[in-house]
C-alpha cells in the first residue's frame, strides 16, 4: 500500500461512518451537513442584501424623553418605537408582537410593552420578558430591531430597510 503523509491511499477520502453498510462515507455526510447549512442561510443573507436601505426621519433627537418610547407610522411602512435609552443612544423596534402580529403598546406604569392580544410582553428594546396568557413562559423573539443614527443636524433616522422581510415565525401557544 503506497502512503500519502503517513496515511494510506486505499484509506483516503473512505473513512466509512459508524453504519458499516451505509453509502454515504464520513466525509460526504460532513460535506452534505456543510452544504444543507449554508444554503438554509442563503435566503437571509440575500433578503438583506438585495434590500436598499430606506432611511426616514422620525424627529429630532432632543424631542425623544429617555425611556419613553414614542410610536411611528412612517408613510410607506408599519408602525414602530423610537426610544431614546440615554444621552447618546436611540433604538428602533417594530410595533409588531412576534407571537401573532398584533401591534403592542408601550405601558408606561409596567415599562413594556405589551400585546393585546395574548399578553406578551417586551421591553423597551425589544426583549421578550413574557410569553401569552396561556403560555406565560413561552419564549418569543424579540421585537425586530431596526437600525438607527442620528444625524449632525440632530434628526433621529430610522432605516426602515428589512422590516418586512425579518418578520419571525409565528408561535403557537
Ligand atoms: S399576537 Fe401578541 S401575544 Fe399573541
Amino acid at each position: 500500500v503506497e502512503t500519502n503523509n503517513n496515511f494510506p491511499v486505499s484509506e483516503i477520502g473512505t473513512a466509512k461512518s459508524s453504519c458499516g453498510s451505509c453509502a454515504v462515507t464520513r466525509r460526504e455526510a460532513i460535506l452534505l451537513a456543510a452544504t444543507a447549512s449554508v444554503l438554509a442561510l442563503l435566503p437571509i443573507f440575500k433578503a438583506n442584501a438585495d434590500t436598499p436601505d430606506q432611511w426616514v426621519a422620525v424627529g429630532k433627537a432632543s424631542s425623544f424623553t429617555v425611556g419613553a418610547p414614542v410610536m411611528v407610522t412612517p408613510a410607506t411602512g408599519e408602525a414602530l418605537y423610537v426610544t431614546r435609552i440615554d444621552s447618546i443612544t436611540v433604538v428602533a423596534v417594530s410595533a409588531k408582537c412576534t407571537h401573532h402580529g398584533c401591534k403592542v403598546a408601550w405601558m408606561p406604569a409596567d415599562s413594556q410593552f405589551e400585546c393585546p392580544c395574548h399578553g406578551a410582553a417586551f421591553t423597551s428594546t425589544g426583549k421578550n420578558v413574557h410569553g401569552t396568557m396561556r403560555n406565560p413562559a413561552m419564549g418569543l423573539s424579540p421585537l425586530l430591531s431596526l437600525p438607527t443614527k442620528t444625524t449632525v443636524d440632530g434628526n433621529v433616522e430610522v432605516n426602515l430597510a428589512g422590516i418586512d422581510v425579518a418578520l419571525l415565525t409565528p408561535k403557537v401557544s
